[in-house]
């Protein structure tokens, strides 16, 4: 029997997730509002994705609705008190409260007790990125140093 709506699972990054990685990076809804917003090659791809899949300090996380795959979360350390959060949704996905139900099931001081704090780096026009992230708890936008463009939220409790 089906649940409604249907749960959504979390599990750890696999090699045979790299196609799909491939394929949402590359769609233009998507890489926007990136901080390269240009499609890449395959063989950009594969080397970004060897350095994710070999990176044994940062989560990437995959979440799925029965099984099929609609998206990802990121924790990246990136500096000695500060990890990065990014997330992405399929874009069939989008629009349906995925990013928000990833973010309400996450306790991101769980996932991670040594940083003092989680950081996000949003473009200033990625309306619904701001909107989900401000409404889960990353506060005090400040505008990035270097890119201008961006903007960077921070989250220091759960
Ligand atoms: C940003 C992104 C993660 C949102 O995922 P999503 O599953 O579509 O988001 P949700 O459906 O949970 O909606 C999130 C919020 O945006 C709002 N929203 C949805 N569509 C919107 C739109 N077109 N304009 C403005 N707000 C919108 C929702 O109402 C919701 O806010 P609420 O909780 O106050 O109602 C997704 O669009 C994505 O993967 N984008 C590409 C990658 C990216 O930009 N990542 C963020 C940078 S780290």
């Amino acid at each position: 029997m089906h649940q409604f709506p249907p749960s959504l699972t979390k599990r750890m990054l696999q090699s045979s997730d790299s196609n799909w990685l491939f394929e949402i990076r590359n769609n233009e809804n998507f890489r926007r509002f990136f901080v390269n917003p240009n499609p890449v090659s395959s063989v950009e791809h594969q080397h970004w994705f060897e350095s994710l899949y070999s990176d044994e300090i940062s989560q990437f996380w995959i979440f799925e609705l029965e099984r099929v795959r609609v998206g990802y979360l990121r924790v990246r350390v990136s500096d000695e008190d500060a990890s990065e959060v990014s997330i992405g949704i399929d874009p069939s996905f989008q629009g349906m409260g995925i990013a928000s139900r990833i973010f309400a099931q996450t306790r991101f001081f769980e996932m991670d007790s040594k940083t003092e704090k989680f950081v996000a780096t949003v473009h200033k026009d990625n309306l619904k990125s701001l909107k989900l992230f401000s409404r889960y708890g990353f506060i005090n936008p400040r505008e990035h140093s270097v890119m201008k463009d961006f903007l960077v939220l921070e989250k220091v409790s759960d």
